[in-house]
């Protein structure tokens, strides 16, 4: 049976901080350097989630892509999109907000919701050039 991967793009913006409270202020300026300012800073953060799955032969679908992206929507974009990502999020509390950690995150978010497709791979990207792509546990 062919197996089809189906991806959705979103976006949101947010604020953030990396900080490991657990550790100095010293070892933290040293570790994340700007993205350590106590002020924060923003990302213009772009989401590719991907289900994969074999077409449904009474609709040519994997999955519909309104229904993931209403998903998304609800479990990611609305929490993230306009927040401060290390104090609105009530999933993301006591996570240092880096890209890998996010990606995690969302995926737990997300999965126990998707039916039909199976989630493959969340992709973050927090600018044009760095990205980061989650696949689920090995
Ligand atoms: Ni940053």
């Amino acid at each position: 049976m062919p197996l089809v991967y189906v991806t959705r793009k979103s976006h949101f913006n947010a604020a953030h901080r990396l900080h490991n409270p657990s550790k100095s202020d010293e070892w933290n300026r040293a570790t994340f350097g700007k993205c350590n300012s106590p002020n924060w800073h923003g990302h213009n953060y772009e989401l590719e989630v991907t289900v994969v799955g074999e077409p449904n032969p009474e609709t040519g679908y994997v999955m519909d892509l309104a229904d993931l992206q209403k998903i998304i929507q609800e479990r990611v974009i609305d929490l993230c999109d306009h927040s401060n990502l290390n104090l609105d999020v009530p999933f993301l509390k006591g996570v240092i907000p880096s890209s890998e950690n996010l990606v995690v995150a969302f995926w737990n978010q997300m999965e126990p919701h998707i039916k039909g497709g199976k989630l493959t791979s969340i992709k973050l990207f927090e600018t044009a050039r760095n990205v980061v792509e989650y696949r689920g546990n090995l």
